[in-house]
């Protein structure tokens, strides 16, 4: 099939289904101008975030974690969601049932105006405290803060920490329960800019495609979801998404191109 064929086929299959899930990973919000993990720009002070990002970075340095995680704030500072967040919410308003499931912690999809949001990896929106119950905003947690502090918890003096998921800890049990209900219901998934090596994640579309689900990816490079996927649409998200949209669909995403 060539490009163009492609984006037809994929285009009538999203047409075609009732209940999607979609899974979104850092690619969806690279032309927001959020780096990747593992592409250029992934580094932060020539270390990767997969040294960062982990509960034993935290316990040996958490200032350095800190450090990374307000940097990473800071990126998201003057950020907007892109046509291909934007494309998700319109489809959202005109399916029966609808699950995003991002690994993404920016949220660009909810300020897109995304509902059904299951943020898998937490989001850096807020901090929590890593001994007790305690959370707030982030940046309520990072008022006053200079580079070398940690933190600490109100009710305990723990440190606080950002709430999202590192690696080698479990995803919530209520985004576990929810990505189960999206892979159980869905009859597409639709799996966006993320490179499909991170667990549980990475199965999901695995799982969707056993129980009979159609799958759509849209990804510049190849993934291991591409080998099950019906569609591979190889361009960037904030192209492709917005293609995958029928007319009605279409104009609810640009409202004013028709009075122009
Ligand atoms: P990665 O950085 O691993 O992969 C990003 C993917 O997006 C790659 O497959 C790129 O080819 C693709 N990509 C790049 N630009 C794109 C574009 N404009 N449109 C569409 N796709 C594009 O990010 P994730 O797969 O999200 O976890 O990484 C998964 C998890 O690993 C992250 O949530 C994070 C990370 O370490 C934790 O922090 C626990």
């Amino acid at each position: 099939m060539t490009g163009a064929e492609q984006r037809e086929h994929a285009r009538w299959l999203v047409s075609e289904s009732r209940a999607i899930a979609v899974l979104t990973g850092a690619g969806v919000s690279a032309e927001s101008g959020v780096p990747t993990f593992r592409g250029a720009g992934g580094l932060w002070r020539g270390r990767s975030a997969m040294d960062l990002a982990t509960p034993e970075a935290f316990r040996r340095d958490p200032s350095e974690v800190w450090e990374f995680y307000h940097a990473r704030l800071m990126g998201l500072r003057d950020v907007a969601p892109n046509e291909g967040h934007r494309a998700l919410a319109v489809l959202e308003a005109s399916r029966e049932r609808f699950w995003l499931l991002t690994q993404n912690v920016d949220g660009l999809h909810r300020q897109a105006g995304s509902a059904n949001v299951i943020e898998l990896h937490g989001t850096i929106r807020t901090a929590r405290c890593s001994r007790c119950a305690r959370s707030l905003p982030i940046s309520e947690a990072l008022r006053g803060w200079t580079p070398g502090a940690v933190p600490a918890c109100e009710t305990c003096s723990a440190p606080m920490r950002p709430d999202v998921v590192w690696f080698g800890e479990t995803l919530p049990e209520p985004a576990l329960r929810q990505a189960e209900e999206a892979i159980t219901h869905c009859d597409l998934m639709l799996v966006a800019g993320t490179s499909g090596v991170v667990q549980p994640a990475a199965a999901f579309a695995f799982h969707a495609r056993a129980r009979g689900a159609r799958v759509i990816e849209v990804n510049p490079e190849e993934t291991p979801i591409s080998a099950i996927a019906d569609v591979s649409l190889r361009g960037p998200s904030a192209h492709e998404l917005p293609e995958l949209l029928g007319e009605q669909e279409r104009a609810r995403l640009n409202p004013h191109t028709e009075d122009d």
